[in-house]
């Protein structure tokens, strides 16, 4: 069993063209729609193989960004398709998910240099990146704010627990109904934290921001890659001051804590992201990320499971290593593949190259053992969730090691503040 031939083989399987947009499904069952954070993913997966479909799948995406520059989390493609996930506008969600366009762009021309689609892609990346530095910071602190859960990728993550008001037992279905009704609330009109009125939601995620900080670090070099000066002076800026703010605000106990943007309260639940993303993004000290990697990542009392990373940490109450229900997945302990390739990135980012590899032996084992399955139990490996999901394909990357150096070069880690 070759699992890295298998999840080529699912790249094909789940491709899908409508009115001449190509792009990638995540399941062909269970999520047969475009999904923004996903198509990212499938483009850095693609740049491997196939980086021309890789560039297709990001212009269908970008192809229904709406006229304030936000890109939406869903495109439903196929004509009468149910929404589900959450309401619609004229064919798309009304929110976004965590802004990996850069950085996917990024990773194409490095495979197959492109100066063309830099250009083509460059002013709908601009306008994205724009939109959520001037629309989505509330109180002009230079922290970005997320106003659904879905918005962070993590659908119900306990981080969310408390700014939503509900008990850590709540059943997966009626947290489902609280998300939709959420972005119901922001109707048609779109989804600005000013247009989401009384404000019942918005949070100050690590996740969202860890990745804003890196995507503008990819977008700078894009621009610098076009000789677009202005744009590359905008993109450092405000990577910078992201990454000043989410030091100033987010920092507590040494551990970067998203907030509840209601009370400015952190939400201080010891899930992966908070470790992982700052890891990912460069915001650690080498000394601080060698503090997150054994204390916390590579503790098995803590995040390191048997199988896979726990995405909510042993020491948590609300830790769930099978919390897959019957009609839905959870963010509340199974392993994704999505957080061990984020890990994967930040491992060989400062330099853990033995654990980094640890982590990608882990996905490996995870998929020979139960498949491309969405979830798994951290403990016993078992899968849950839908099947045929791509995000297993990561291990493509994982395994590059072209990418593995450019992770090294790419090293610019945090020195002082
Ligand atoms: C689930 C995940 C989300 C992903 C979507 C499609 O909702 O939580 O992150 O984008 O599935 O794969």
């Amino acid at each position: 069993m070759d699992v890295f031939e298998d999840a080529r083989r699912l790249m094909f399987q789940n491709r899908r063209v409508t009115d001449g947009n190509e792009y990638t499904v995540p399941s062909g069952e269970h999520y047969p729609y475009q999904w923004l954070w996903d198509s990212c993913f499938h483009a850095i997966v693609l740049a491997g193989f196939d980086p021309e479909y890789g560039k297709n799948e990001i212009r269908s995406l970008l192809s229904r960004q709406f006229k304030n520059g936000m890109v939406p989390h869903i495109i439903y493609w196929v004509p009468g398709a149910l929404h589900q996930f959450n309401w619609g506008v004229e064919g798309t969600s009304s929110i976004t998910q965590p802004p990996m366009l850069a950085y996917a762009v990024e990773q194409l021309h490095r495979t197959s240099p492109d100066t063309g689609f830099l250009e083509e892609v460059y002013p709908a990346l601009a306008s994205y990146y724009k939109f959520l530095i001037e629309k989505r910071d509330p109180l002009g602190r230079n922290l970005i704010a997320i106003i659904n859960p879905d918005e962070s990728g993590e659908d119900n993550s306990p981080r969310f627990d408390a700014p939503l008001g509900v008990m850590p037992s709540i059943s997966y279905g009626d947290h489902l109904e609280l998300r939709k009704k959420l972005a119901e609330r922001n109707g048609p009109r779109v989804a600005t934290v000013e247009s989401t009125a009384p404000h019942t939601f918005w949070v100050f995620d690590v996740l969202f921001n860890a990745v804003l900080v890196e995507n503008l670090r990819a977008l700078r070099n894009i621009a610098h890659s076009i000789k677009h000066e202005e744009g590359e002076r905008y993109a450092k800026t405000h990577s910078d001051l992201i990454r000043k703010a989410m030091r100033e605000s987010l920092w507590h106990n040494n551990t970067y804590w998203s907030l509840n943007g209601e009370n400015d309260k952190p939400l201080m639940t010891y899930t992966w992201a908070q470790f992982v993303m700052p890891l990912f993004a460069g915001l650690y000290s080498q000394e601080e990320a060698e503090s997150v990697v054994k204390g916390e990542l590579m503790n098995p009392e803590s995040f390191y499971g048997e199988w896979g990373l726990r995405t909510v940490s042993k020491k948590e109450l609300s830790y769930q290593s099978d919390s897959y229900a019957s009609d839905g997945f959870s963010w509340r302990g199974p392993s994704w593949m999505v957080p061990h390739w984020f890990m994967y990135r930040g491992l060989m980012r400062y330099g853990f190259h033995a654990e980094a590899d640890k982590i990608r032996d882990k996905s490996v084992r995870l998929l020979e053992n139960a498949g491309f399955r969405e979830c798994f139990n951290p403990e016993s490996g078992i899968g849950h969730g839908a099947h045929g999901f791509t995000w297993g394909a990561l291990i493509l990357d994982m395994q590059n090691n072209q990418f593995s150096d450019q992770a090294n070069n790419d090293k610019n880690v945090l020195t002082s503040f």
